[in-house]
């Protein structure tokens, strides 16, 4: 693996608010509203307790999962609707959203309506809506998405070959390139989750080959941290996050024991990058977009033991009350994906208990429709909520 030349870093050092290149992100700690939402998430409980990941100063614990939704135009470049629905969702200043997957290169896609960050068009898209969560004092990763989706569908699945390897990591480095000095993201999560490219090469179940890239722990590692390392050299170690799903199935990806494996690259992660901006695991209660069956060994807890202190984002099945028990145990983050859904508002209405709206499944991969995407209501335009809370 090329270490990398430059300190990304250093070269792109931001505070929480910086000025882009595109111009000055809007002061908010004197705007009301800011002041507001400042004072009604305050909170004893941890997870509405302010924490630092990478460069972003967040106001409190509750972070928003990649969530496809099937928006975009033909182009792959995001309508209009995205910049509504982001903004809804980045409403209490401080969350970290963390955007839907994203195809890194034209080659890699493989579902309609799914963005892209690879032309001029879809970066520029892209900019309007991290601007849009920005105003709101919100922090915007950006998730890719390798899905390199045409190589998990049948019937004709085939392993890459070395060159095409070659192609792809240089890819994720330009894609996290475009995301954060184009697009403006506060940085890149790279999507080693739920059966998409660089899971593959992770699990066994997958991952038949027999050259460097297959077999022991190490190989099949080789490709994830290669990719890491083409991301943090296009924009940094604190501005580079990885999400894992061990225990996932979902394309029947599954492995006999993750353990080896996981372990040896959260500790591979941990040794080369010390500024990594955080790891995010899907626990073993979700797979995809979908609930698991947990069987009784089965837990992420020995990520956690050799990650810590660092920061951790915890997703999958999570309700207020289990992630306010996690969150108090651990001190780590908590996403939430099917509850954000439907509640655009989801940080508050968690701490104020207020409840939460179910989502329509039937429109949650609706192409390019805003019903069940931006007509969601807050919990203080709803008049069964108890708006003294608020
Ligand atoms: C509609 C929908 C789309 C999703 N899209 C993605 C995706 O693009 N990338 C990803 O890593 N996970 C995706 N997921 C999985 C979620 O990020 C999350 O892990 C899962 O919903 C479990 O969390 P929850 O129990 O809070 O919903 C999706 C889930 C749903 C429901």
């Amino acid at each position: 693996m090329k270490p990398c030349e430059q300190k990304h870093s250093s070269l792109h050092s931001h505070t929480a608010i910086r000025p882009t290149r595109y111009g000055p992100r809007p002061s908010l700690s004197s705007s009301i509203a800011h002041k507001r939402f400042v004072k009604a998430m305050s909170s004893n409980l941890k997870l509405f307790q302010p924490i630092q990941v990478g460069d972003m100063a967040l106001s409190h614990r509750v972070v928003m999962c990649p969530l496809t939704r099937s928006r975009a135009h033909a182009s792959h470049a995001h309508s209009d609707l995205a910049i509504e629905y982001y903004s809804q969702r980045a409403s209490v200043p401080g969350t970290l959203l963390i955007s839907e997957a994203t195809f890194i290169c034209a080659k890699a896609g493989g579902f309609r309506h799914v963005p892209g960050i690879w032309s001029t068009e879809q970066i520029a898209a892209w900019k309007r809506i991290t601007d849009a969560v920005h105003i709101k004092g919100s922090f915007f990763f950006s998730s890719f998405g390798l899905w390199a989706v045409r190589l998990i569908q049948r019937p004709a699945p085939r392993p890459l070959t070395k060159s095409e390897i070659r192609e792809y990591v240089e890819a994720f480095g330009t894609a996290a390139s475009n995301a954060v000095h184009g697009a403006g993201f506060d940085g890149v999560e790279i999507h080693g989750a739920n059966g998409y490219l660089v899971e593959q090469f992770l699990k066994d179940g997958v991952n038949t080959r027999t050259d460097e890239y297959g077999g022991s722990v190490e190989n099949r590692c080789r490709f994830a941290l290669e990719v890491v390392n083409s991301v943090v050299c296009a924009v940094g170690a604190s501005k580079t996050a990885i999400r894992f799903s061990p225990w996932g199935d979902l394309y029947e990806e599954r492995m006999k024991n993750p353990v080896p494996t996981f372990a040896h690259l959260t500790m591979k992660l941990k040794e080369l990058y010390p500024d990594f901006a955080y790891i995010h695991v899907v626990e073993p209660a979700a797979t995809g977009d979908r609930d698991r069956r947990v069987l009784q060994h089965e837990s992420n807890n020995f990520i956690r033991d050799i990650w810590a202190p660092k920061a951790l984002i915890s997703a999958g099945g999570y309700t207020r009350k289990t992630a306010l028990a996690v969150a108090e145990r651990t001190g780590e983050l908590i996403a939430f994906g099917r509850p954000f859904i439907g509640n655009p508002d989801l940080p508050l209405r968690l701490r104020y208990d207020i409840p939460l709206a179910a989502s329509n499944r039937k429109t949650w991969y609706t192409h390019l429709s805003p019903k069940g995407y931006i007509d969601y209501p807050r919990a203080d335009e709803d008049p069964r909520v108890v708006q003294s809370k608020l």
